[in-house]
């Protein structure tokens, strides 16, 4: 099956709002046409309303990093899915740092994917093994479980992203070898096949995340199983991303 591939820039905590306007400007001016290939910027919150604006005329999406399971309410510091819908077309789900950091476990992303497509925003949900399960042969187990517990009645599943991102691999320069990523990549598939059945879960995008580079971008996306990248450090150069992006359009639409 053809899918569209998809490379998605994570902000993460980083940038200003006028920071976030000049870095768009020059990813803009920067991607030329790039056809064929999905590309979405995922900036903080308080950079989605003056993007969409700079955006709009533009083959460039946004995607938020995060958001709440709850419409609305008493939950200080959160925002809902209703709140972004106006501005993202994604919502990145399950990122390893909010798993790390604030303590979310399968069951809190599983409600917030529910809530995303309830609001008719696309999840990309990430999923990822540390290097203590990697190294005690765990990695597959690892990753496939995350998949089947964060999907617990998730019906709806074609415009549904999986980004495959080894805790190990982030931020650290230390990208996963391909044949690695491959049979991570595989044991998703077939785990959504399983799911789902093989028409269906056909149709939902693999990416790779964890130190993406414009140096082995290429080497990712010539492989078939792997969809797109999830880029963070290197989204931040528009002219590193840019050149991510042409690689992906070049590699992906040969
Ligand atoms: P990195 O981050 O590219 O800086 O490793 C990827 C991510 O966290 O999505």
């Amino acid at each position: 099956m053809k899918r569209t591939p998809l490379i998605a820039g994570n902000w993460k905590m980083n940038t200003t709002v006028s920071e976030a306007c000049s870095l768009a400007r020059a990813i803009l001016t920067g991607i030329e046409s790039a056809d064929g290939v999905e590309k979405v910027i995922c900036p903080p919150f308080v950079s989605l309303a003056p993007l969409y604006e700079i955006l709009a005329a533009s083959p460039i999406k946004l995607a938020a990093q995060n958001m709440y399971f709850r419409p609305k309410g008493a939950f200080t510091g959160e925002v809902s899915a209703s709140m972004i819908k106006p501005f993202c077309s994604y919502v990145i789900l399950g990122h390893s740092e909010r798993r790390q950091i604030f303590g979310e476990s399968n069951e809190i992303i599983n409600s917030k994917i529910i809530a995303a497509f309830e609001a008719g925003l696309k999840p990309i949900l990430c999923l990822g093994e540390s290097l203590e399960q990697r190294k005690a042969g765990k990695a597959v187990d690892t990753v496939t479980g995350q998949l089947l517990n964060c999907l617990v009645n998730v019906r709806q599943t074609s415009e549904l992203v999986i980004a495959y991102e080894p805790v190990w691999a982030i931020g650290t320069g230390v990208n996963a070898a391909i044949e690695e990523v491959c049979q991570i990549m595989e044991a998703l598939r077939a785990a959504l096949a399983g799911m789902y059945g093989t028409g269906t879960g056909d149709e939902i995008r693999l990416l790779y995340g964890g130190s993406v580079t414009a140096e082995n971008t290429a080497s990712y996306l010539s492989q078939p199983v792997i969809d797109g990248a999830l880029v963070g450090g290197a989204s931040l150069d528009s002219n590193q991303f840019t050149t991510i992006i042409k690689l992906a359009a070049a590699v992906k639409n040969t």
